[in-house]
């Protein structure tokens, strides 16, 4: 018999599950509020004002399409970068970019590089088609270089996903360990190197924008959802090899670009003083929550990103209390998903305000439940 709606055997095997549960979510679900809205890595700093004032400028010319090319950001991005403006493709954020390459380079069955626990989005892209991914534990609490060179070489696999970097860690690597990486792969391995935490990485981290642009099979995804502040506005691009980047014109929404969007990422990429400012903060509030975290005799982890990851010292079912302990307390927090990462809760940097509730609540929690 025939089920109906027909649906491809792809997407009737797919498991119907919601990959994030957001904050508004879990408000509903338990009938909390949020007071602290430190688990999602967003920038409780926002935007600088000048962002703003742009967007509010510019809110009549809401009734127009965006301009399908993106021509004015590929150009700022262009000059920012000292690259060229066709080496850009923007998207709705990294997460479409990123499933725009699976499309591009995935038949269903075809092996994915990745790291066990890591970036769980391109995850829910891979699977949802048909790609078959296969994983490399952590070492150290580090995505392993080594270790997934050797994989993609033994599956043949056509595609690889690295950020660095590393969401839900916090940890990195050098430039000089990434490029070589990048430089090893065979040349039918198509690289995503997820950059979405560039701007808060400390020197000598990121190759520089040309370092690997002769490579046509490696991207590099970026985003103006974290130290820029603009989360909501879902702004994200890519960039590489002038062949590898038409391609994505083939399959991309050429009308996904909210107008506004655009106006605000141009308008933040024109004010580096307040990036400079925000990444300041964010670094003192990193410095911060590693503070209480040792106040309270967890363990905080190095971190590149505008998050800490907090040893927790046991399991996964403890981290989970504490992440659950603490929406009791209006503070949402994360965690990573998989062992033995899942020992870690993993804290957004936020406003001083969010930091106090923060403070406040977690020496609560953790009494709760010795
Ligand atoms: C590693 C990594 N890549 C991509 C994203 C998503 O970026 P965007 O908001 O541009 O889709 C995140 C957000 O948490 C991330 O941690």
């Amino acid at each position: 018999m025939t089920a109906f709606p027909r649906f491809t055997p792809l997407a009737a095997s797919l498991p119907s599950t919601v990959p994030f549960v957001g904050p508004e979510a879990i408000e509903r679900q338990r009938g909390l509020a949020v007071r602290a809205r430190i688990g999602a890595n967003e920038s409780g700093f926002g935007p600088a004002p000048s962002v703003l004032a742009t967007i509010a400028e510019k809110a009549g010319e809401i009734w127009k399409y965006n301009d399908p090319e993106n021509h004015a950001l590929k150009a700022a991005l262009a000059a920012r970068l000292g690259l060229k403006p066709e080496n850009f493709v923007i998207g709705e954020g990294i997460d479409d970019l990123l499933g725009l390459i699976v499309r591009l380079v995935i038949e269903p069955g075809m092996p994915v590089v990745t790291s066990l626990g890591a970036y769980p989005t391109f995850n829910f892209h891979v699977n949802g088609l048909g790609g078959r991914l296969v994983t490399v534990p952590y070492r150290d609490d580090r995505e392993d270089l080594e270790a997934l060179l050797a994989l993609v070489r033994q599956e043949e696999a056509p595609l690889v996903y690295f950020a660095n970097p590393d969401n839900p860690m916090g940890s990195w690597w050098d430039a000089g360990s990434i490029t070589a990486f990048a430089r090893a792969l065979p040349s039918t391995t198509m690289l995503i190197l997820d950059e979405a935490y560039s701007e808060t990485a400390p020197e000598g981290s990121i190759p520089g924008a040309d370092a690997l642009i002769d490579l046509p099979n490696v991207i590099r995804t970026r985003t103006f959802s974290k130290a820029y502040g603009l989360a909501g506005a879902r702004v994200g691009y890519g960039f590489g090899t002038a062949g590898t980047v038409s391609a994505f014109d083939k399959i991309r929404n050429h009308f996904g670009m909210p107008r506004l969007s655009t106006e605000a990422a141009l308008a933040a990429l024109a004010d580096q003083d307040y990036l400079v400012d925000v990444v300041g903060r964010i670094k003192a509030a990193r410095d911060r929550i590693a503070a209480i975290a040792t106040a309270n005799g967890l363990t905080p982890l190095p971190s590149a990103t505008n998050f800490v990851a907090v040893d927790t010292g046991r399991d996964g079912l403890f981290a989970r209390a504490i992440v659950d302990g603490l929406m009791e307390h209006g503070v949402f927090i994360r965690m990573p998903g998989v062992a033995p990462l899942n020992r870690c809760i993993r804290v957004s940097a936020g406003l001083p305000a969010d930091l106090d509730l923060f403070e406040e609540a977690l020496p609560k929690v953790l009494a709760s439940l010795r």
